[in-house]
Protein backbone atom coordinates (compact mmCIF):
# COMPACT_ATOMS: atom_id res chain seq x y z
CA UNK A 1 0.00 0.00 0.00
CA UNK A 2 2.77 2.38 0.98
CA UNK A 3 4.42 1.85 -2.99
CA UNK A 4 0.86 2.60 -4.24
CA UNK A 5 0.54 6.09 -2.13
CA UNK A 6 3.89 6.80 -3.77
CA UNK A 7 2.50 6.10 -7.48
CA UNK A 8 -0.41 7.98 -6.57
CA UNK A 9 1.66 11.01 -5.80
CA UNK A 10 3.74 10.71 -8.71
CA UNK A 11 1.08 9.97 -10.97
CA UNK A 12 -0.85 14.01 -9.49
CA UNK A 13 2.85 15.34 -10.11
CA UNK A 14 2.66 14.15 -13.63
CA UNK A 15 -0.43 14.82 -14.49
CA UNK A 16 -0.35 17.98 -13.17
CA UNK A 17 2.72 19.26 -15.47
CA UNK A 18 0.84 18.29 -18.19
CA UNK A 19 -2.64 20.23 -17.44
CA UNK A 20 -3.15 23.48 -19.07
CA UNK A 21 -6.46 24.26 -18.37
CA UNK A 22 -9.55 25.23 -15.45
CA UNK A 23 -11.00 21.88 -16.53
CA UNK A 24 -8.26 19.41 -16.71
CA UNK A 25 -7.27 20.49 -13.54
CA UNK A 26 -10.63 20.00 -11.92
CA UNK A 27 -10.76 16.30 -13.69
CA UNK A 28 -7.33 15.95 -12.00
CA UNK A 29 -8.36 16.85 -9.10
CA UNK A 30 -11.70 14.64 -8.90
CA UNK A 31 -9.53 11.53 -10.40
CA UNK A 32 -7.07 11.79 -7.43
CA UNK A 33 -9.13 12.88 -4.84
CA UNK A 34 -12.70 12.02 -5.27
CA UNK A 35 -14.75 9.38 -3.72
CA UNK A 36 -14.22 7.34 -6.41
CA UNK A 37 -10.55 8.12 -6.76
CA UNK A 38 -7.55 5.05 -5.36
CA UNK A 39 -6.28 7.23 -2.38
CA UNK A 40 -10.11 7.79 -0.94
CA UNK A 41 -10.64 3.88 -0.91
CA UNK A 42 -7.12 3.25 0.52
CA UNK A 43 -8.08 5.63 3.00
CA UNK A 44 -11.46 4.00 3.63
CA UNK A 45 -9.96 0.36 3.78
CA UNK A 46 -7.71 2.15 7.10
CA UNK A 47 -10.15 0.06 9.43
CA UNK A 48 -9.54 -3.09 8.22
CA UNK A 49 -5.77 -2.59 9.34
CA UNK A 50 -3.95 -3.21 12.09
CA UNK A 51 -3.83 -0.50 14.56
CA UNK A 52 0.02 0.85 14.10
CA UNK A 53 0.08 -0.06 10.70
CA UNK A 54 -3.04 2.27 10.23
CA UNK A 55 -1.05 4.72 12.38
CA UNK A 56 1.83 4.79 9.64
CA UNK A 57 -0.18 4.19 6.79
CA UNK A 58 -3.07 6.93 7.65
CA UNK A 59 -0.23 9.34 8.15
CA UNK A 60 1.39 8.67 4.79
CA UNK A 61 -2.08 8.70 3.23
CA UNK A 62 -2.48 11.92 4.96
CA UNK A 63 0.17 13.38 3.67
CA UNK A 64 0.13 12.42 0.10
CA UNK A 65 -3.73 13.94 0.08
CA UNK A 66 -1.91 17.34 1.58
CA UNK A 67 0.71 16.82 -1.05
CA UNK A 68 -1.60 16.31 -3.82
CA UNK A 69 -4.06 19.39 -2.30
CA UNK A 70 -1.00 21.84 -2.55
CA UNK A 71 0.17 21.15 -5.76
CA UNK A 72 -3.58 21.11 -7.13
CA UNK A 73 -3.87 24.87 -5.23
CA UNK A 74 -0.25 25.66 -7.05
CA UNK A 75 -0.91 24.90 -10.61
CA UNK A 76 -5.00 26.33 -9.95
CA UNK A 77 -3.09 30.05 -9.23
CA UNK A 78 -0.23 29.76 -11.84
CA UNK A 79 -3.25 29.01 -13.88
CA UNK A 80 -5.71 31.77 -13.43
CA UNK A 81 -2.81 33.92 -13.46
CA UNK A 82 -1.80 33.01 -16.79
CA UNK A 83 -5.60 33.25 -17.58
CA UNK A 84 -5.50 37.06 -16.61
CA UNK A 85 -2.42 37.98 -17.88
CA UNK A 86 -3.56 36.65 -21.03
CA UNK A 87 -6.87 38.69 -20.79
CA UNK A 88 -5.16 42.02 -20.29
CA UNK A 89 -2.82 41.27 -23.43
CA UNK A 90 -6.06 40.66 -25.27
CA UNK A 91 -7.46 44.26 -24.23
CA UNK A 92 -4.61 46.29 -23.96
CA UNK A 93 -4.90 49.80 -24.73
CA UNK A 94 -2.07 51.79 -26.75
CA UNK A 95 -2.79 55.10 -25.43
CA UNK A 96 0.39 56.81 -27.19
CA UNK A 97 -1.80 55.85 -30.50
CA UNK A 98 -2.52 58.84 -32.55
CA UNK A 99 -6.73 57.49 -32.23
CA UNK A 100 -9.59 57.68 -34.88
CA UNK A 101 -9.89 61.44 -36.46
CA UNK A 102 -13.50 62.03 -36.87
CA UNK A 103 -14.89 63.31 -39.69
CA UNK A 104 -16.25 67.01 -38.78
CA UNK A 105 -18.61 68.52 -41.26
CA UNK A 106 -18.72 71.93 -42.88
CA UNK A 107 -21.42 74.83 -43.59
CA UNK A 108 -22.04 74.43 -47.15
CA UNK A 109 -20.90 78.00 -49.22
CA UNK A 110 -24.58 78.60 -50.13
CA UNK A 111 -25.61 78.35 -46.42
CA UNK A 112 -22.55 80.03 -45.85
CA UNK A 113 -23.40 83.13 -48.13
CA UNK A 114 -27.45 83.24 -47.07
CA UNK A 115 -26.21 83.57 -43.70
CA UNK A 116 -23.71 86.47 -44.20
CA UNK A 117 -26.73 88.22 -46.34
CA UNK A 118 -28.89 87.69 -43.55
CA UNK A 119 -26.87 89.27 -40.73
CA UNK A 120 -26.51 92.15 -43.07
CA UNK A 121 -30.21 92.92 -43.27
CA UNK A 122 -31.05 91.76 -40.14
CA UNK A 123 -28.57 94.36 -38.65
CA UNK A 124 -30.99 96.76 -40.76
CA UNK A 125 -33.68 95.63 -39.25
CA UNK A 126 -35.20 92.72 -41.55
CA UNK A 127 -36.40 89.60 -40.01
CA UNK A 128 -36.57 86.03 -41.78
CA UNK A 129 -40.20 84.79 -43.06
CA UNK A 130 -40.18 81.58 -45.23
CA UNK A 131 -42.15 80.22 -47.69
CA UNK A 132 -42.93 77.25 -49.19
CA UNK A 133 -41.20 75.40 -52.47
CA UNK A 134 -44.20 74.32 -53.88
CA UNK A 135 -46.14 77.41 -54.33
CA UNK A 136 -49.70 78.50 -56.18
CA UNK A 137 -49.50 79.63 -59.21
CA UNK A 138 -51.30 82.60 -58.04
CA UNK A 139 -48.66 83.28 -55.75
CA UNK A 140 -46.02 82.71 -58.07
CA UNK A 141 -47.06 84.94 -60.99
CA UNK A 142 -50.72 86.34 -60.67
CA UNK A 143 -49.91 88.01 -57.48
CA UNK A 144 -47.18 89.58 -58.56
CA UNK A 145 -48.86 91.05 -61.30
CA UNK A 146 -47.53 88.93 -64.17
CA UNK A 147 -49.22 89.11 -67.39
CA UNK A 148 -50.96 86.12 -68.58
CA UNK A 149 -48.57 85.81 -71.14
CA UNK A 150 -45.26 85.89 -69.48
CA UNK A 151 -42.59 83.34 -71.07
CA UNK A 152 -41.79 82.41 -67.72
CA UNK A 153 -45.15 80.80 -66.95
CA UNK A 154 -44.16 78.41 -69.83
CA UNK A 155 -44.12 74.52 -69.05
CA UNK A 156 -40.77 75.14 -70.94
CA UNK A 157 -39.47 77.15 -68.22
CA UNK A 158 -41.29 76.20 -65.27
CA UNK A 159 -42.04 73.14 -63.69
CA UNK A 160 -45.38 72.55 -62.69
CA UNK A 161 -46.60 70.09 -60.20
CA UNK A 162 -50.38 70.09 -61.11
CA UNK A 163 -52.03 72.82 -63.25
CA UNK A 164 -52.29 75.48 -60.09
CA UNK A 165 -49.37 74.62 -58.06
CA UNK A 166 -45.67 74.57 -59.23
CA UNK A 167 -42.32 74.87 -57.41
CA UNK A 168 -41.59 77.97 -57.00
CA UNK A 169 -39.62 80.08 -59.91
CA UNK A 170 -38.68 82.47 -57.30
CA UNK A 171 -38.30 83.77 -53.89
CA UNK A 172 -41.25 86.53 -55.11
CA UNK A 173 -44.50 84.65 -53.94
CA UNK A 174 -42.90 85.36 -50.32
CA UNK A 175 -44.02 89.22 -51.23
CA UNK A 176 -47.66 87.97 -51.74
CA UNK A 177 -47.44 85.76 -49.03
CA UNK A 178 -46.42 88.30 -46.46
CA UNK A 179 -48.53 91.47 -48.17
CA UNK A 180 -51.44 88.89 -47.61
CA UNK A 181 -50.44 88.12 -43.73
CA UNK A 182 -49.11 90.99 -42.32
CA UNK A 183 -49.82 94.58 -42.04
CA UNK A 184 -47.00 97.06 -42.76
CA UNK A 185 -44.33 98.24 -41.85
CA UNK A 186 -43.56 95.19 -43.29
CA UNK A 187 -39.98 94.25 -43.31
CA UNK A 188 -38.62 91.25 -44.41
CA UNK A 189 -36.09 88.99 -46.31
CA UNK A 190 -36.56 85.79 -47.61
CA UNK A 191 -34.24 83.12 -48.20
CA UNK A 192 -35.17 79.66 -50.37
CA UNK A 193 -34.85 77.42 -52.74
CA UNK A 194 -36.43 77.99 -56.80
CA UNK A 195 -36.45 76.13 -59.64
CA UNK A 196 -36.28 76.34 -63.26
CA UNK A 197 -36.04 74.20 -66.24
CA UNK A 198 -32.64 74.93 -67.01
CA UNK A 199 -30.52 72.83 -69.05
CA UNK A 200 -27.41 72.66 -66.06
CA UNK A 201 -24.14 74.72 -67.28
CA UNK A 202 -21.66 76.60 -65.67
CA UNK A 203 -23.98 79.11 -64.91
CA UNK A 204 -27.13 77.23 -64.76
CA UNK A 205 -28.84 74.92 -62.30
CA UNK A 206 -32.03 73.79 -62.35
CA UNK A 207 -32.20 74.26 -58.81
CA UNK A 208 -30.61 77.15 -57.03
CA UNK A 209 -30.82 79.88 -54.12
CA UNK A 210 -32.42 83.59 -53.98
CA UNK A 211 -32.67 86.13 -51.23
CA UNK A 212 -35.77 88.02 -51.63
CA UNK A 213 -36.51 91.66 -49.99
CA UNK A 214 -39.70 93.67 -49.07
CA UNK A 215 -40.30 96.68 -47.15
CA UNK A 216 -43.52 98.45 -47.57
CA UNK A 217 -44.30 101.58 -44.84
CA UNK A 218 -45.38 105.50 -45.44
CA UNK A 219 -43.33 107.23 -47.11
CA UNK A 220 -40.82 104.79 -49.20
CA UNK A 221 -38.79 106.15 -51.77
CA UNK A 222 -36.41 105.17 -54.44
CA UNK A 223 -33.74 106.86 -52.28
CA UNK A 224 -34.30 104.56 -49.73
CA UNK A 225 -33.71 101.35 -52.04
CA UNK A 226 -30.91 102.57 -53.77
CA UNK A 227 -29.35 103.19 -49.80
CA UNK A 228 -30.16 100.11 -48.32
CA UNK A 229 -28.58 98.26 -51.43
CA UNK A 230 -26.16 100.34 -51.49
CA UNK A 231 -24.93 99.99 -47.91
CA UNK A 232 -26.04 95.91 -48.68
CA UNK A 233 -22.90 96.20 -51.27
CA UNK A 234 -20.24 97.57 -48.93
CA UNK A 235 -21.02 94.76 -46.14
CA UNK A 236 -21.00 92.15 -48.43
CA UNK A 237 -18.50 92.67 -50.94
CA UNK A 238 -15.59 95.26 -49.92
CA UNK A 239 -16.45 98.75 -48.43
CA UNK A 240 -14.88 100.72 -51.33
CA UNK A 241 -17.60 99.04 -54.23
CA UNK A 242 -19.15 101.11 -55.42
CA UNK A 243 -23.38 100.85 -57.16
CA UNK A 244 -25.15 101.85 -60.04
CA UNK A 245 -28.84 101.26 -60.60
CA UNK A 246 -29.62 100.71 -64.56
CA UNK A 247 -33.08 100.66 -65.62
CA UNK A 248 -34.98 97.64 -66.23
CA UNK A 249 -38.55 95.74 -66.13
CA UNK A 250 -40.41 93.20 -63.70
CA UNK A 251 -43.95 93.12 -63.49
CA UNK A 252 -43.92 93.38 -60.10
CA UNK A 253 -42.17 96.73 -59.49
CA UNK A 254 -42.29 99.98 -60.99
CA UNK A 255 -39.87 101.53 -61.93
CA UNK A 256 -37.34 98.55 -62.04
CA UNK A 257 -33.93 98.08 -61.88
CA UNK A 258 -30.90 96.28 -61.68
CA UNK A 259 -27.93 97.18 -59.32
CA UNK A 260 -24.58 96.62 -60.67
CA UNK A 261 -21.29 97.14 -58.63
CA UNK A 262 -18.04 97.96 -59.26
CA UNK A 263 -15.76 95.05 -59.30
CA UNK A 264 -14.25 94.43 -56.33
CA UNK A 265 -11.45 91.90 -58.11
CA UNK A 266 -10.02 94.95 -60.41
CA UNK A 267 -11.30 98.03 -59.14
CA UNK A 268 -12.88 98.43 -61.95
CA UNK A 269 -10.32 98.92 -65.04
CA UNK A 270 -11.32 95.42 -66.32
CA UNK A 271 -11.00 92.08 -65.54
CA UNK A 272 -12.06 88.57 -66.17
CA UNK A 273 -14.68 88.53 -63.55
CA UNK A 274 -16.15 91.82 -64.58
CA UNK A 275 -15.67 90.58 -67.98
CA UNK A 276 -13.61 93.88 -69.16
CA UNK A 277 -16.53 96.31 -68.08
CA UNK A 278 -15.48 96.96 -64.05
CA UNK A 279 -19.48 96.65 -63.42
CA UNK A 280 -20.96 93.16 -62.52
CA UNK A 281 -24.30 92.66 -61.84
CA UNK A 282 -25.99 91.58 -58.54
CA UNK A 283 -29.45 92.02 -58.44
CA UNK A 284 -33.17 93.21 -59.33
CA UNK A 285 -35.13 95.71 -57.16
CA UNK A 286 -37.67 98.46 -57.73
CA UNK A 287 -40.60 99.44 -56.16
CA UNK A 288 -42.97 97.49 -55.59
CA UNK A 289 -45.90 97.66 -58.03
CA UNK A 290 -49.65 99.18 -56.93
CA UNK A 291 -51.22 95.93 -58.31
CA UNK A 292 -49.33 93.74 -55.81
CA UNK A 293 -50.12 95.66 -52.93
CA UNK A 294 -52.91 95.86 -53.76
CA UNK A 295 -52.92 92.13 -53.75
CA UNK A 296 -52.97 92.45 -49.34
CA UNK A 297 -55.02 95.32 -49.50
CA UNK A 298 -52.76 97.53 -48.27
CA UNK A 299 -53.99 101.20 -49.54
CA UNK A 300 -51.49 102.45 -51.93
CA UNK A 301 -52.53 106.25 -51.08
CA UNK A 302 -51.18 105.54 -47.95
CA UNK A 303 -48.14 102.89 -48.08
CA UNK A 304 -44.94 102.56 -50.83
CA UNK A 305 -42.50 100.02 -50.91
CA UNK A 306 -39.29 99.03 -52.19
CA UNK A 307 -38.31 94.72 -52.94
CA UNK A 308 -35.50 92.84 -54.20
CA UNK A 309 -34.12 89.75 -54.94
CA UNK A 310 -30.75 88.05 -55.62
CA UNK A 311 -29.19 84.79 -56.72
CA UNK A 312 -26.95 82.78 -54.15
CA UNK A 313 -24.80 81.44 -56.10
CA UNK A 314 -24.30 84.43 -58.41
CA UNK A 315 -22.73 85.96 -55.08
CA UNK A 316 -21.27 82.69 -53.92
CA UNK A 317 -19.51 82.60 -57.14
CA UNK A 318 -18.44 86.28 -57.14
CA UNK A 319 -17.44 86.22 -53.51
CA UNK A 320 -15.02 82.77 -53.85
CA UNK A 321 -14.35 82.74 -57.46
CA UNK A 322 -15.83 79.97 -58.47
CA UNK A 323 -16.44 79.07 -62.24
CA UNK A 324 -18.92 76.52 -62.37
CA UNK A 325 -22.32 76.71 -60.43
CA UNK A 326 -21.88 72.45 -60.34
CA UNK A 327 -19.60 72.40 -58.07
CA UNK A 328 -21.74 73.22 -55.08
CA UNK A 329 -24.22 70.35 -55.83
CA UNK A 330 -21.65 67.60 -56.27
CA UNK A 331 -20.53 67.57 -52.46
CA UNK A 332 -17.19 67.06 -53.56
CA UNK A 333 -15.76 67.09 -49.75
CA UNK A 334 -12.32 68.95 -51.10
CA UNK A 335 -14.50 71.95 -52.43
CA UNK A 336 -16.69 72.16 -49.27
CA UNK A 337 -13.47 71.81 -46.72
CA UNK A 338 -12.48 75.09 -48.58
CA UNK A 339 -15.20 76.93 -46.92
CA UNK A 340 -14.54 75.70 -43.32
N1 LIG B 1 -37.81 87.58 -58.91
C1 LIG B 1 -36.76 88.14 -59.76
C2 LIG B 1 -36.05 87.03 -60.49
O1 LIG B 1 -36.19 85.90 -60.13
C3 LIG B 1 -35.78 88.91 -58.92
C4 LIG B 1 -36.37 90.18 -58.40
C5 LIG B 1 -36.30 91.33 -59.11
C6 LIG B 1 -37.03 90.19 -57.19
C7 LIG B 1 -36.84 92.52 -58.67
C8 LIG B 1 -37.59 91.37 -56.73
C9 LIG B 1 -37.48 92.53 -57.47
O2 LIG B 1 -38.23 91.45 -55.56
O3 LIG B 1 -38.02 93.68 -57.00
O4 LIG B 1 -35.34 87.30 -61.41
Amino acid sequence: MQSQLTKILQEAKEQLIKASSMPEIEEIRVKMLGKKSQLTEILRSMGTLAPEERKELGQSANHVRAEIEKMLEEKFSGMKGTLREAKFKLERVDVTEPGVQEALGAKHPITITINEISKVFMSMGYSVAEGPEIETVFNNFDALNAPANHPSRDYSDTFYVTESTLLRTHTSPVQARTLLSEEPPIKIISPGRCFRRDTPDATHSPMFHQVEGILVDEGVTMADLKGTLDYFAKQIFAPNVKTKFRPHYFPFTEPSAEMDVSCFKCGGTGCRVCKGSGWIEILGCGMVHPNVLQVGDIDVEKYTGFAFGMGVERIAMLKYGVDDIRLFYENDMRFINQFK
